[in-house]
């Protein structure tokens, strides 16, 4: 026998999403006191969930698919067609294989080499500036060090275009107007110029250094022994450029984080690297950034005497499962000691996706992150002095991505 799910009634509340952001899905589960509820998004009957069961549940391959789940509105900027995202079974597993070769333990390394040269670069620029906008400058610090390390070239005066384009593709998602407008062309002229570089690559005419993304990505054959298509190659070089550079939301929220808890960048510096990483980890939790993962049910099935009906799209809130009171004590509050009991749980803390990197969605670029993020951290609290003039750093709950109001200036820089 089954139970009715608890259900939202109304024709559609797409608009809504827009309008309360990262609580869309947690205010329901409150509201409900329920971690799955049904609701109507883009015309269709839709199914939210969060929570560690949830996810786990979301994160079952025979349960849930990828193909056909991502609004066009979310292909067309971020995503892409026909990308990693969108593939299942073992098609996915080839592909994602693929992306986690990228990963290993020397080539993040040599991530953190190369970010750390492009700070020392930055903060001697930014000490002769008046004001430096942080999220402005990072985002060009990010995009350098993404293309050389994917082994993409760019040259100085192409610097200024490609970050835009590039930041506008996980700018512009969720945004309406001119904003997201400038997403989808970002999208066609990031796959036109990458498109060309592949073509370049395989043609012999531009020399890519084996065992980064270009190469890799160029000479990848897929399960039938083909290369890839040019336009979903550059989709994937573009999975690894784009990300990389939003890690700059994540180095602005390290940044606020230190303003607003002035005493945590004390115990960072007296604790060292194990509590530099509680503090990263804490970054990631409490702040706002994807708000939530998206598929469509597989094939008809019953969890927790609920029904899910194939085809059906399904939505898990990744915000509202890192600031789920179990296991996360006072969720609302910033404390990274908290990490000191984590139990490395694949569903509980979930920022970057849940479940395995091989065989699953979850994020290919998680340990880059957390590199990146720690080179970062060192160099706020280690290696620069900085002042925070008075602004408006408020950041908002509705706008994804959320970013601090006045993208965080900072003056008076000084490297140490
Ligand atoms: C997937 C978040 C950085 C590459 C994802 C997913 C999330 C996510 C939520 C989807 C999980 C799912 O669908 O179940 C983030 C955040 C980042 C970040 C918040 C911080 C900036 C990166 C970086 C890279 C990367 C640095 C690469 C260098 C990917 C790829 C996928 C992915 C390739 C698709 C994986 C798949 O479908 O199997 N990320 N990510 N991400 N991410 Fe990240």
């Amino acid at each position: 026998d089954y139970s009715e799910m608890p259900e939202e009634t109304g024709i559609d509340h797409s608009l809504s999403l827009l309008r309360e952001g990262y609580l869309f899905i947690p205010n329901r589960r409150h509201s409900f006191h329920s971690d799955v509820f049904e609701t109507k998004l883009l015309g269709k009957r839709a199914i939210c969930m969060g929570g560690k069961d949830a996810a786990e549940i979301f994160y079952d391959n025979e349960k849930f698919k990828r193909h056909g789940a991502a609004p066009n509105r979310v292909k067309e900027t971020l995503f892409g067609e026909k990308g990693v995202q969108t593939l299942d079974g073992e098609a996915h597993r080839h592909r994602k294989a693929m992306f986690m070769s990228l990963m290993l333990p020397e080539r993040l390394d040599e991530l953190a080499d190369m970010l750390k040269k492009q700070w020392e670069v930055a903060v001697n620029k930014w000490k002769e500036m008046d004001e430096v906008v942080f999220y402005e400058e990072t985002k060009k610090l990010l995009c350098i060090t993404a293309c050389q390390w994917a082994g993409v070239p760019l040259s100085g005066d192409e610097l200024e275009q490609r970050t835009e384009e590039l930041s506008s593709l996980f700018e512009s998602p969720a945004a309406v107007g001119p904003k997201h407008w400038k997403g989808r062309h970002g999208r066609n002229a990031a796959e036109k110029w990458v498109g060309e570089l592949i073509e370049q690559v395989r043609e012999g005419e531009l020399k890519a250094p084996e065992g980064m993304a270009l190469h890799t990505i160029a000479s990848h054959l897929d399960l039938e022994g083909n290369l890839l298509d040019p336009k979903i190659a550059a989709v994937e070089v573009i999975n690894i450029l784009r990300p990389i550079i939003a890690i700059s939301i994540y180095i602005n929220f390290l940044a606020l984080a230190l303003y607003h808890y002035p005493e945590e960048k004390e115990k960072i510096k007296s604790k060292g690297e194990t509590y530099a990483e509680m503090f990263i980890q804490e970054v990631r939790r409490f702040y706002p950034f994807f708000p939530a993962a998206v598929a469509l049910v597989k094939k008809d099935f019953t969890w927790k005497g609920y029904e899910f009906k194939e085809g059906t799209l399904t939505l898990l809130d990744l915000y509202g499962t890192n600031h789920d009171p179990e296991p996360w004590d006072n969720p609302d509050v910033f404390h990274p000691e908290r990490f000191a009991h984590w139990d490395g749980d694949l569903y509980n803390f979930i920022p970057q996706g849940g479940g395995d990197y091989y065989t699953g969605h979850r994020c290919a670029g998680e340990w880059a992150t957390i590199q990146v993020m720690k080179v970062s951290l060192d160099f706020l609290v280690n290696r620069m002095d900085y002042e925070v003039p008075d602004q408006d750093l408020s950041f908002s709950m509705v706008n994804m991505p959320s970013i601090p109001k006045s993208k965080i200036v900072i003056k008076n820089v000084k490297p140490k």
